[in-house]
């Protein structure tokens, strides 16, 4: 039995030398040292061998079974060793190799515009307010002077949506607010809307079923139609250049009497006619007037104290006049090859 111990621990020790995988190394400690191993089953048969070679036999056995304990934990400690430093070699990083650029974000050609709009407004003591795209006809409509069946329901395209509850719609334009503010405040009032808005339109260069706009909204004591030219005057100017002339027309809009209709002159041209204003020398940019009487009294808002006047911008005109850009789906397709250039 001595023998067979010293074979065994002369086989161990010999296949552990040639062992250089972690995984190999599980499998040497069940095969020599494991319940099934010959030195686990020497040990087991110990009580049946006579007292003088049991205790031979036992310590020679508990002998071989700790040198190759410990030689396994040194093994262990070489094979991780290599292995570390072959991986560290493999996955070695090159720290001088030149970073991958970080691509920075941009704030949107729409967004720049809505902010620019915004501070002028505010430089003017205007305050900005925001209002919900999903409206009631009551107030996109109805409290708006266009009652059901009104002809001026045509002019837009209305998104309704579909649901238990009649009457709700994509609002159409940033109007609806005007009433939602002057259902909460009283005069003095002077507040702009910025939002998106919707119109059930098939898409062309021109047009697009989503876009934005700025509403304007000033009511107070003694408000008069020169008091929206100068705001709209000094606003196409401050936005457009100094140099911008500005063209006040009739229009009309059932929520404000008299309602005009904003132009300036062509950027391209500078109003000698090309084919951005469709040879014309203008471009409309605005709509607006002053607060319909009847608007105005449906909110409890006496039109023989309070007067105001109202205005709305479509937001898209502006960069494209200003950049050259021929058409509007451009915003809104996501072409960061389009995008990065503002
Ligand atoms: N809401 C109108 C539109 O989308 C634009 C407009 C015209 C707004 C006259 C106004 C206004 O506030 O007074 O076509």
């Amino acid at each position: 039995m001595l023998e067979q111990l010293q074979e065994l621990h002369v086989q161990a020790l010999d296949e552990l030398s040639r062992i250089s995988e972690p995984d190999e190394l599980e499998l040497w400690r069940v095969r020599y040292l494991g319940r099934k191993s010959g030195v686990t089953q020497v040990l087991r048969s110990l009580a049946t061998l006579p007292l003088e070679e049991r205790r031979k036999v036992g310590a020679r056995a508990n002998e071989v079974k700790s040198a190759l304990e410990s030689r396994l934990i040194e093994k262990k400690r070489i094979v991780e060793e290599v292995h570390l430093i072959s991986a560290l070699e493999q996955k070695r990083l090159d720290v001088t190799l030149p970073g991958r650029p970080v691509s920075t974000g941009r704030s949107h050609p729409i967004t720049q515009t809505l902010g620019e709009i915004c501070d002028i407004f505010k430089s003017m003591g205007f305050q900005v307010f925001e209002g919900p795209d999903v409206e009631w006809d009551y107030y996109n409509f109805e409290a708006l002077n266009i009652p059901r069946y009104h002809p001026a329901r045509d002019m837009f395209a209305t998104l309704w949506i579909d649901s238990e509850m009649e009457g709700r719609l994509l609002r159409t334009h940033t109007s609806p607010m005007q009433i939602r503010i002057m259902e909460k405040t009283r005069p003095p009032i002077r507040v702009i809307i910025p939002g998106r808005v919707y119109r059930y339109e098939a898409t062309d260069a021109t047009h697009e079923s989503m876009f934005y706009q700025v509403e304007g909204l000033a009511v107070d004591e003694n408000i008069t139609l020169a008091d929206l030219k100068g705001t709209l005057f000094e606003f196409c100017r401050r936005l457009l250049g100094q140099e911008r002339r500005v063209r006040f027309r009739c229009d009309y809009f059932p929520f404000v009497e008299p309602g005009v209709e904003v132009a300036i002159d062509c950027l391209a041209c500078n109003g000698g006619g090309c084919r951005l204003c469709g040879y014309t020398g203008w471009i409309e940019i605005l709509g607006a007037g002053m607060v319909h009487p009847d608007v105005l009294r449906k909110l409890d808002i006496d039109p023989e104290v309070h007067s105001g006047f109202a205005f709305g911008l479509g937001v898209e005109r502006i960069p494209m006049l200003r950049y050259g850009i021929e058409d509007i789906r451009l915003f809104y397709s996501n072409d960061l090859r389009f995008l990065k250039q503002f």
